[in-house]
């Protein structure tokens, strides 16, 4: 068996095309989604996402403001950089790109922008909302995997997904989103004993880790579907998953790529969040 290719490139392009109106629509009526987003440091490959983003916004008619600050900025200078964006009402979305530099709290400067603002999904009171089953902003690399989850028509409800990884960014609110569509959800992580055991029970198995072919051949089950998160370097500098690949596309049902496969859809979700914020700002000012 050959598994089927999710093709994350695909849909996120259907996605985006599919936004298009809805920003021409808040454009005309005077709310243009806005989408703040700030780098601090000079980490290159910060860097190369942050321009993604930037650029994906363009593409598709939202306003960006991007922010570079230098490494050495200290914590009150970005809290208040913070507050400033906040305030602003042209600004629907903020996102402080990570890793911050080592001096800076990342936890406290998430909670600083204003919880409706949060396109990123990651101040506490969304990822409180995402575990009550009530989102307002989902983490955009986990909506967007069950955005693909949706595409192939994947019936979630009763079957066991195995979210690898507890990070607060994608293994966690994952393993929500997976609950929330009754998905009987277990969440394994570097101190699980046997976890080849546990992924050979997976119909769903989201590997979220950043460890090269973490997930071989024979951790899979016949058939599942395997969402690859992984963003690694290969020794060559090629982007490669936590899935090894050429060996599990033939025991899978389903799988996605790396490059081509959840990247794309997290920036698109993204997108997708700037908008419904702007839409919200726009209902909230009618
Ligand atoms: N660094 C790597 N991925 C992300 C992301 O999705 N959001 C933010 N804020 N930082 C990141």
């Amino acid at each position: 068996m050959t598994a089927r290719i999710i093709d994350g490139k695909a849909l996120a392009a259907a996605t985006r095309a599919g936004l298009v109106p809805r920003v021409q629509a808040l454009t005309a009526a005077g709310h243009q989604p806005g989408l703040a987003v700030i780098l601090v440091g000079d980490d290159p490959a910060s860097a190369v996402y942050v321009r993604n983003k930037v650029k994906a916004c363009e593409d598709i008619g939202i306003r960006s403001l991007m922010t570079r600050l230098p490494a050495e900025t200290t914590e009150a200078d970005l809290l208040a950089h913070v507050a400033r964006l906040n305030a602003d009402t042209s600004v629907h979305g903020i996102l402080v790109q990570l890793p911050l530099p080592r001096h800076l709290d990342a936890q406290k400067i998430l909670e600083t922008i204003a919880f409706d603002k949060d396109v990123d999904g990651l101040h506490a009171t969304n990822a409180g909302l995402t575990l009550m089953g009530t989102p307002h902003f989902r983490s955009c690399t986990p909506y967007g995997v069950m955005k693909m989850l949706e595409s192939i028509g994947y019936p979630v409800a009763g079957c066991h997904a195995v979210v690898l990884g507890r990070s607060n960014m994608v293994g966690k609110p994952m393993a929500m989103l997976l609950l929330a569509a009754n998905a009987t959800v277990t969440i394994a992580h570097s101190k699980t004993r046997d976890l080849g055991a546990i992924t050979r029970q997976a119909d769903v198995l989201v590997a979220a880790v950043g460890r090269r072919n973490l997930v071989t051949a024979d951790m899979v089950k016949p058939g599942a579907v395997v969402i690859d998160v992984g963003t690694n370097r290969t020794p060559e500098g090629k982007l490669a998953g936590d899935v090894d690949f050429e060996a599990v596309k033939s025991v899978a049902g389903w799988i996605s790529p790396v490059p081509g496969g959840v990247g794309p859809m997290t920036i698109t979700m993204l997108l997708v969040n700037t908008v419904e914020a702007a839409e919200r700002r726009r209902q909230a000012a009618a």
